[in-house]
């Protein structure tokens, strides 16, 4: 994408909710940064496919950091605090992380976003992630924010039921989601990922999902 069109696109918001936003380019300033730590925390906490309760493999890479970790294998989803792999806690949430998930919760009108656990995925041509809820939280007040960095994807923003019609929005390198209130429990998802570089990830596309999991 042209740096022309990056610019236009900056400080845009797509609505696709009551209180579900897109910040368009939200994270574009600190995103080389977030991507080094990114680099740090995969070195600590390696980046693996997750086997699913229904004993498929995720086509999405996935790692975490912050006090809690999302981990899926055939018991089921669950937030650990220690990463079954290393056998060690989850890497901490790098300061910056905290500052850029409470600024754009705050521009999507939600103040004093304090998330504990931010999840990690890595995207490359072909990966998707199915329609689904983020419901394994204990603390449903609290707004996701989720940040995608590198090449672009379709996200799709549904209702409270599976079936119900799906929004697709794309997402690039830089845009932030931020759903919570009477969105947060909406499906959403990713389409299989095409094809594409990015000058910061290369084939790759990298989103944090933030999320405040216990309950306090
Ligand atoms: C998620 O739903 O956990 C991730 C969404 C995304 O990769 O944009
Ligand atoms: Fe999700």
């Amino acid at each position: 994408m042209h740096d022309l069109f990056e610019n236009e696109r900056l400080g845009g918001r797509v609505q696709l909710g009551e209180q579900a936003v897109v910040l368009q380019g939200f994270a574009m300033s600190i995103a080389s940064n977030v991507l080094a730590q990114v680099a740090l925390i995969e070195t600590i906490a390696p980046f693996r496919h997750m086997k699913t309760p229904g004993g498929f493999t995720m086509s999405v890479a996935l790692t975490n950091c912050g006090a809690f970790g999302w981990t899926s294998d055939s018991r089921g989803y669950r937030y650990t605090s220690i990463d079954p792999i290393t056998g060690k806690p989850w890497p901490d949430m790098p300061k910056e992380f905290l500052t850029l998930a409470r600024a754009a919760a705050n521009e999507a009108g939600f103040s004093d976003f304090v998330p504990d656990a931010c999840l990690i995925n890595r995207y490359v041509a072909g990966a998707r992630l199915s329609l689904h809820q983020d419901k394994d939280e204990l603390d449903f007040s609290a707004p996701i924010v989720s940040v995608s960095l590198g090449i672009p994807a379709i996200f799709q923003f549904g209702g409270l039921e599976r079936t119900d019609p799906t929004r697709k929005v794309p997402l690039f390198h830089g845009d932030v989601v931020v759903w919570g209130g009477v969105d947060r429990l909406k499906y959403h998802g990713v389409l299989p990922i095409k094809q594409n570089s990015h000058s910061t990830t290369g084939e790759q596309r990298i989103n944090l999902t933030f999320r405040k999991v216990s309950s306090r």
